[in-house]
């Protein structure tokens, strides 16, 4: 009789593998089924809105309507579990006290979202954890101080008037629609390239750094996708996937750029050192001070900290002031009597606004309460997010376990019913002193709080109140109606059409 062709000797260990690796994805599928199982018996305190059950609440939240998120916000209070796919879950929380209790630990930060942005940044002050962490923010944090700051006023203020001055071109005296967000992201890559980089680019005028723009804002969009679409948090799938050959291409452009200007520095500052001829610059910037951090601690800061920590300024200074100052005119433009109160305010303060100084804007307080309302109302960065390392119990006793992702969603909290009356209605009344200090201290968080919040708070009040304070100088803001704004919500809010406004230029 003939041999079937299990007993061939070729087919043996073709047959034990087989049945190894049917063993080991069944194994798998028991460990996923176990996983799935466990998080639904932790979850059932927290009820969530319905589910499918394989894609779980990926479409709920992937196509990005914040009035989806808000319609949910007032349904389940406090919080509510987001399946993304059927084995991982994303725990949403917009109450005060939920955010108090998640922001006074130390969870490492959720390796979905921040490992997804390790590619682009580099591994600096964003996503690094521990000990690392806390030495980097150490030696970063001078070059945030009061003194440094001041110095900026005078850059900033050049920067907005460029802007302003193309506006007036295309403008000439009538009242012309104009897409703002485009301006507004050159201008303020170009407050940058100076801050950090004491670069004279002329960003604004020429097209040179077009592309360094564009895959920015390329480069988030891929994160964002790739962050709720569950088969790409595979790096072997996503890696091979056409988004991923995308985010290669856009981090080469980034890297290049920002490593030019490295070297560029450092060859000037041999030279500088070899010849004696040491120039005083106007100011220090932030490379600077990441330098002299070098400098300092040769062995514990590489080349490679010093590129990730220029390269996570420039990302995550950039696309949180393009989108704070764009929304605070677009809510300046739907809301004139609060416009017009600005103006009145800042003509009091700058007259003509020839000139600009650091004590001037610590004078504006209508206007920063308006900057704080546009903050409530679209925070740029709209959530952040942690993994537990140890479980954790909330006020109203309801707990979680370890290894769970959670969310803090700062839209969430912004727009919670429970907090603000009339959530959507823009009143910057909400932040006069009084009002401030009846509400938790938790109900606002546009820069986070605790040991991981914004470290470039302070400037990012600074550029919102200089680019404001200079545009309503010389501008009138009214909307276009044809054209509402409506956001992205990616890493960083972004527009989905762009932000078009009208601009009348003031005599
Ligand atoms: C309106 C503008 C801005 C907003 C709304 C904003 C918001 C935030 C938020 C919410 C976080 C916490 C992120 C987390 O916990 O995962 C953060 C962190 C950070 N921000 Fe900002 N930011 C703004 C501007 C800036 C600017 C201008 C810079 C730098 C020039 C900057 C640099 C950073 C850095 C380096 C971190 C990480 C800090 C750490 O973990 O130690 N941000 N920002």
């Amino acid at each position: 009789m003939e041999p079937s062709w299990l007993e061939m000797r070729w087919a043996r260990p073709l047959y034990l593998a087989f049945v190894f690796c049917l063993a080991l994805g069944l194994l798998q599928a028991i460990k996923l089924y176990l996983r799935r199982q466990r998080l639904l018996r932790d979850l059932c305190p927290f009820p969530a809105p319905p589910t499918h059950w394989f894609y779980g609440h990926q479409k709920l939240l992937q196509d990005g309507e914040m009035e989806k998120l808000e319609e949910l916000v007032g349904k389940y209070p406090c919080a509510f579990p987001c399946w993304v796919g059927p084995f991982q879950v994303f725990f949403y929380i917009y109450d005060p006290d939920y955010a108090k209790a998640f922001l006074s630990r130390t969870d490492p930060k959720s390796k979905y979202l921040y490992k997804f942005l390790i590619p682009c940044l580099g591994k600096g002050l964003v996503s690094l954890e521990g000990p690392k962490w806390f030495q980097h923010r150490h030696l970063l944090t001078p070059g945030f101080n009061f003194n440094i700051l001041k110095s900026y006023v005078e850059v900033m203020a050049h920067s907005v008037n460029t802007m302003l001055d193309k506006w007036e071109k295309i403008c000439g005296p009538q009242d012309t629609i104009v897409e703002v967000f485009e301006h507004i992201t050159l201008m303020t890559l170009d407050i940058l390239m100076k801050c950090v980089l004491s670069q004279e680019t002329n960003c604004q005028t020429s097209s040179t750094h077009d592309l360094y723009v564009k895959a920015t804002f390329e480069a988030s969009k891929i994160i964002f996708h790739r962050l709720y679409n569950f088969l790409h948090h595979l790096d072997i799938i996503f890696k091979f996937s056409p988004q991923g050959h995308r985010l290669q291409e856009m981090v080469k452009i980034l890297h290049q750029y920002t490593e030019k200007i490295i070297q560029d520095r450092k060859k000037l500052l041999k030279n500088e050192k070899k010849y004696g001829n040491t120039q005083k610059r106007k100011y220090q910037d932030f490379l600077d001070i990441i330098l002299s951090a070098q400098a300092e601690n040769d062995n514990n800061f590489s080349d490679t900290d010093l590129q990730s920590e220029v390269n996570t300024f420039m990302l995550a200074g950039q696309d949180t002031m393009a989108g704070g100052i764009s929304w605070l005119l677009y809510h300046l433009a739907l809301n004139p009597e609060h416009q017009e109160r600005c103006r009145e305010e800042i003509r009091g303060i700058l007259g003509d606004g020839s000139s600009i100084t650091w004590d001037q804007l610590g004078e504006m307080s209508y206007t920063t309460m308006c900057i704080k309302e546009s903050l409530r109302l679209a925070p740029p960065v709209p959530s952040i997010s942690r993994e537990l390392s140890k479980p954790i119990t909330f006020p109203d006793g309801r707990s979680l376990p370890a290894g769970i992702t959670v969310v803090l969603s700062i839209w969430g909290l912004h727009h919670n019913p429970a907090i603000w009356e009339n959530p959507k209605v823009f009143d910057p009344s909400r932040f006069s002193q009084e009002n401030s200090d009846q509400r938790h201290p938790h109900s606002f968080l546009p820069f986070s709080a605790g040991p991981r919040n914004c470290i470039g708070q302070q400037f990012a009040m600074i550029e919102l109140k200089v680019a404001i304070a200079l545009i309503l100088l010389r501008f009138k803001v009214s909307p276009d109606p044809t054209r509402p704004l409506v956001f992205l919500p990616q890493i960083v809010l972004k527009p989905k059409n762009g932000v078009y406004l009208h601009l009348k230029k003031l005599p």
